[in-house]
């Protein structure tokens, strides 16, 4: 992962932070993590209370703008901004004025105009929210871009595992699936890394990045081989959507090789992780009655995702601190 960059955007020399990718966390990204779990701790006691709601953010606005679809995304982070108390402003592209042919940079300058303190966005062009935060005085919050990261997703996974087993140090996590097109994946890689995992991606050569120079990962194309010895068997959805070309023979041959199927489910090593981003393909990469087993835990990831993204919002807009406690 490349080192954050320490040169404010032009025209924002004094401008708060932003959240684009897990090497925004700070120099020390394991403490970065530790600080947003720590803190997270404290968000899932607020939102087990009867009334799941905090001050902390009173006054403050926070727009999401999603031009990709979204579900746990969009109404985690609309649902963590209210239990902190902010307001929120929800763009719709089917019903905004891009329709109309609006620029994205008059889209962020129309919505900043009218008073926000962060931008939640979800692109499905890589680099677009660092783009955004060029333009945007408010915090800037990547919820998903491209290929390219999905940090918060990284984090709530981080938060799952920790739940699970105490720490990602020494875990062996198996990334299963369409690394290529997945922007979870190289957030994942970056943070479970950092914590001191050791992960392996498997897929088949078409589904994994055409050159893996500086990914802290091994590389495997049988699933077989390595469920044994995985602590956390983490599935990829197939990115169908980011295809320009046929990257595997057919679906079926891929649920064969690739699959988490029951009977690989059962090969699993007792007290392993089976984890999943979601939106799942059920049938596909995953076997519907494995994604409802106990040792499943997707149902936890999203229901994380909501301390966490309130601990993000929380750091970014409530407490006046850097990442990793830097000062910077
Ligand atoms: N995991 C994830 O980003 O899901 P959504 O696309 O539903 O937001």
């Amino acid at each position: 992962m490349s080192a954050p960059d320490p040169t404010p955007p032009a025209g924002h020399p004094t401008r708060r932070r932003d959240l684009l990718g897990i090497a925004d966390l700070g120099p020390d990204v394991a403490g970065g993590i530790d600080e947003v779990m720590e803190l997270t701790d404290s968000f899932v006691e607020v939102s087990r209370r009867p009334i799941p709601k905090v001050p902390a953010l009173r006054g403050k606005t926070v727009a999401s703008l999603f031009f990709e679809d979204s579900t746990r995304t969009r109404l985690s982070f609309e649902t963590a901004a209210k239990r902190l108390s902010a307001d929120t402003m929800t763009f719709s592209v089917s019903t905004s004025s891009v329709k109309k042919g609006e620029s994205l940079r008059d889209t962020v300058e129309t919505i900043e105009a009218m008073g926000v303190d962060a931008i939640v966005v979800r692109h499905g062009s890589s680099g677009v929210p660092r783009q955004v935060a060029r333009w945007a005085d408010a915090a800037v919050i990547n919820a998903g871009d491209g290929w390219h990261e999905h940090p918060t997703q990284a984090l709530l996974d981080c938060y799952t595992i920790r739940q699970h087993r105490d720490s990602l140090a020494g875990a062996h996590v198996a990334i299963v699936g369409d690394v290529k097109h997945s922007r979870v994946a190289r957030s994942n890689v970056a943070a479970f890394t950092a914590l001191g995992a050791r992960v392996t991606l498997v897929a088949p050569p078409t589904l994994l990045p055409p050159n893996l120079d500086g990914w802290p990962v091994e590389v495997s194309h049988d699933l077989d081989a390595v469920l044994g010895e995985t602590d956390v068997c983490y599935l990829l959805r197939m990115q169908r959507e980011r295809m320009t070309e046929a990257l595997i023979p057919t679906l079926r041959e891929y649920t064969a090789t690739y699959g988490l199927t029951s009977r690989r489910a059962d090969r699993l090593a007792k007290g392993a992780l089976i984890m999943h981003p979601g939106p799942m393909n059920r049938g596909v990469e995953i076997a519907a009655e494995v994604a409802d087993r106990p040792d499943a835990v997707i149902v936890d990831q999203v229901r994380n995702g909501v301390a966490v993204r309130m601990a993000v919002l929380f750091l970014l807009l409530g407490s006046g601190t850097e990442w990793g406690g830097d000062g910077a």
